[in-house]
């Protein structure tokens, strides 16, 4: 029923310079998978296969990516390395891509607001892939929300408890609890001090997002270090109408830090190294 998911793709991935000065942050590998292709690989898994990307000035790689290379195809072609594009085949025959630039970075409300072109008048997915999220559960975080959305039908936002000295690295969201997994979103607040934040419920890099947001993203004035922050519009939302908080279920990084960049390193090489191990049996 969600077609569109929307990849804001243009920040600079400062905490891994010198690396992202000329590497999209979003293409730096987790083995031999760049990090959207992670979050493509949960759009499509969500049902999603129009994938609309916000990038900006020297992101042209997530472009090429996502295009046939003529050249490495002729040279593979045939030969026992052809396999190796069998991943990225199968998804670029799974979904279209489009892309749009932000010319200035004005924060990730703004970031959203630019990607209007590529969504139209319809509920979407956002997914910020240097949060990697892992299926632990049956389905991938966004799936999850689809399902959430399905039964609300308003934006949703996925959230998981932190430290509460760690709030200050997030958008923290307070409500009232509707079940286990569910509040309905009463206050959000994009990075607090911790002893300004409304919990430690804090928002992770996946939306569901209702089209009236991009209204309400015009209106939004500069909030947090000057951006115009999503957080803030989908308060404004939540006043108006309903927002609900989802705590998901599965596993995430965060890879937009070196920690946990190299944490998810490590998860996913035990896996596959115990899985060539049992192929081996
Ligand atoms: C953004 C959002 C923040 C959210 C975070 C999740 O911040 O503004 O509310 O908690 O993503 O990763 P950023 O990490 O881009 O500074």
């Amino acid at each position: 029923m969600i077609k569109t998911c929307l990849f804001p793709a243009a920040g600079y991935g400062t905490r891994f310079l010198p690396a992202t000065k000329s590497l999209p942050k979003e293409m730096l590998p987790i083995l031999t998978k760049p990090l959207i292709h992670y979050g493509v690989d949960e759009a499509l898994e969500a049902g999603m296969d129009n994938m609309a990307f916000v990038t900006g000035r020297g992101k042209r790689a997530l472009e090429d990516y996502f295009d046939r290379s003529y050249e490495l195809e002729d040279q593979i072609k045939g030969t026992s390395k052809e396999y190796l594009l069998d991943d990225i085949r199968n998804l670029m025959s799974s979904c279209q891509f489009s892309f749009t630039r932000q010319e200035d970075m004005k924060g990730l409300g703004h970031a959203i607001f630019t990607g209007k072109t590529l969504v139209r008048d319809e509920p979407f997915g956002v997914v910020l892939a240097d949060d990697l999220c892992i299926n632990t559960a049956g389905e991938g975080v966004l799936a999850q929300m689809v399902k959430v959305y399905e039964k609300y039908r308003c934006s949703i936002v996925a959230v998981m408890e932190v430290e509460k000295e760690d709030v200050s690295k997030y958008g923290v969201i307070a409500g009232k609890s509707i079940s286990d997994d569910l509040i309905m979103v009463s206050d959000m607040v994009e990075k607090p001090a911790p002893k300004d934040a409304p919990s430690n419920l804090a928002i992770i890099g996946r939306y569901i997002l209702t089209p009236d947001i991009f209204d309400i993203i015009e209106r939004t004035p500069a909030g947090k270090n000057g951006e115009i922050q999503i957080t803030d519009a989908l308060l404004e939302q939540a006043k108006n109408g309903v927002v609900m908080a989802y705590k998901f279920k599965g596993k995430r990084f965060d890879c937009g830090s070196v920690e946990g960049y190299v944490e998810a390193t490590k998860y996913f090489y035990e896996k596959e190294f115990a899985k060539k191990k049992n192929d081996k049996k």
